[in-house]
């Protein structure tokens, strides 16, 4: 087996078709082909998703290999986002890698989503972030997940804590849908919020026990609270956008980080981590800081092209599995769930 693996790492699980090619666990290339077609419908159309994907992943993993200057007969093997994701979407990467894993005699390495946003921060990128030491705990926060992980090595981690009902991105872009905003609505909640006053709004902190977190409440408030103001001044919503987006994003980011405190404190755990989409967001990646500094922590944020859905994630976590000798069956199943 090589020990300096060149891994293919390939994402399809939701709106995302990306490629990236890490050797010996330093990028050498990593694209990301977006879908627009989903922004006029408030969420990500599934039978869209598939189709997109279906268009983009030729072209997508041909642009990776190259950008790389690597040749398909020289990697080691090719990881593929296993789940979990849109069923729909999830057949487009795995099939393709299945089948190139099979013509180039190469193990596949199944990756799930999740475990590969962790193991974002181990990406190297010739900058000089230092990855976190183990074990550590991460935030991992994206549109349909949100977890609080107990993390003891690359392949070895415990969900401590996750949302019971919707994730942290939902509350998001449900929130920026009911401002008319289109999808994905978490980046311009964090746009929208930078002139407003996270104050001016209360909405519920729901108390659940643990180290769980609820955001369904929020979203209900939040939806009322807009209805009702536009009910009374059909101007509400225009003049109080940014107090608005700054209040909502405020209450989400006040849950999980109430929440990844009480992990650093109940775990004895002096290094917290977050990733995912929504840790692209500037108040969490502010605020995490700000509590880490506060307690005397050591935190790591990733750089933003490794939070939202990527390539680079996925042949990382690959490359970890490959030096461990995991290698999928070919006719692995994906999981939706
Ligand atoms: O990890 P990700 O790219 O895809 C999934 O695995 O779901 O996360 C997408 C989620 C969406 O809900 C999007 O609105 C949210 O991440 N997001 C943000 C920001 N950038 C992306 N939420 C808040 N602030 C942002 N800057
Ligand atoms: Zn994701």
């Amino acid at each position: 087996m090589s020990s300096t693996p060149i891994i293919l790492g390939i994402e399809s699980s939701c709106d995302e078709t990306a490629a990236a090619v890490l050797v010996n666990g330093v990028v050498r290339s990593n694209v990301i082909a977006g879908q627009d077609v989903h922004r006029l419908w408030g969420g990500v159309v599934p039978e869209l998703a598939s189709r997109a994907h279906q268009e983009n992943i030729v072209p997508v993993v041909a642009e990776a290999l190259k950008n790389a200057g690597v040749t398909k007969e020289e990697l080691h093997g090719i990881a593929v986002t296993n789940g979990p994701g849109l069923m729909g979407a999830l057949l487009v990467g795995t099939c393709f890698a299945r089948s190139m894993a099979q013509a180039l005699n190469v193990p596949l390495l199944a990756v799930n989503h999740m475990q590969a946003h962790v193991l974002a921060h181990f990406i190297q990128d010739g900058t000089d972030r230092i990855p976190p030491e183990f074990p550590f705990l991460n935030l991992t926060v994206s549109g349909g997940h949100t977890l609080i992980v107990l993390v003891r090595s690359p392949l070895d981690m415990e969900v401590l804590g996750t949302t019971v009902d919707d994730a942290a991105g939902e509350a998001f872009d449900k929130g920026a849908k009911v401002l008319g905003l289109p999808y994905p609505g978490g980046p311009l909640i964090d746009q929208y919020s930078k002139g407003g006053d996270p104050k001016k709004f209360k909405l519920p902190n729901p108390q659940i026990p643990g180290l769980d977190m609820s955001f369904s409440g929020v979203k209900t408030a939040f939806n009322g609270l807009v209805r009702m103001g536009a009910i009374k001044d059909p101007d509400f919503v225009e003049r109080e956008r940014y107090n608005l987006c700054a209040s909502l994003q405020q209450c989400i980011v006040d849950i999980l980080l109430q929440k990844l405190s009480k992990a650093g404190h109940s775990h004895s755990i002096p290094r917290i981590a977050i990733s995912g989409g929504v840790s692209a967001n500037r108040a969490l990646r502010e605020q995490v800081q700000q509590l880490a500094d506060r307690e005397g922590w050591t935190v790591h944020i990733p750089p933003l092209s490794y939070c939202t859905d990527n390539g680079a994630m996925i042949a990382m976590a690959g490359h970890f599995l490959f030096q461990a000798g995991q290698f999928a069956a070919l006719d692995v199943v994906p999981y939706a769930r």
